[in-house]
């Protein structure tokens, strides 16, 4: 397993429709390995392909919080949002490609969603909590879309020039 670089935004990348994987390849169980480790090293609860420069439909997360419980690694394959409840939820998202940067988002509290599994089957589980958070959060990434993207234009300009200024001191190194 390799541990990809996460890419910070802006990035014209994160803002990219990625592909459909279809088929589900060695080299896709490869890059499903490599996500986890990579989400789990950072460390974080999800992680979607386009974040370390992959267009494909594929992401990974692990809501598992509580100490001494076992992780839950998935791996969620060209997903899709079946059903969502009315009832919506906020929570105070923060994503691996705008580190230190946290806004409310709301969000509709349960979903069910439909993907393809490493085995290639397609299976389908109903989320809630932070699960159901995460799976539209990482959802948005496949589609182009940031979790300030639901902020303020005022609150996401803000959060972008910050993300601008820590870019150009890494790139200084
Ligand atoms: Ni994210």
């Amino acid at each position: 397993m390799t541990l990809r670089q996460i890419l910070i935004h802006p990035d014209p990348r994160l803002k990219k429709k990625a592909d459909p994987v279809g088929t589900v390849t060695d080299d896709i169980r490869t890059l499903a390995a490599d996500m986890l480790e990579t989400m789990y090293d950072a460390p974080g609860v999800g992680l979607a392909a386009p974040q370390i420069g992959v267009s494909k439909r594929i992401f990974v997360m692990d809501c598992i919080k509580e100490e001494g419980a076992d992780p839950r690694p998935m791996a969620l394959i060209d997903p899709v949002v079946t059903w969502a409840s009315d009832d919506l939820n906020t929570y105070e998202e923060g994503c691996l490609s705008i580190p230190e940067q946290y806004g409310e988002v709301k969000r509709p509290a349960e979903v069910e969603v439909e993907w393809t599994n490493l085995d290639g089957d397609r299976v389908s589980e109903r989320f809630d909590g932070l699960w159901a958070t995460c799976a539209q959060h990482e959802i948005d990434h496949l589609d182009g879309k940031l979790f300030i993207d639901h902020l303020k234009p005022l609150r996401r300009q803000m959060i972008t020039r910050k993300m601008q200024k820590l870019k150009r001191e890494l790139s200084r190194g």
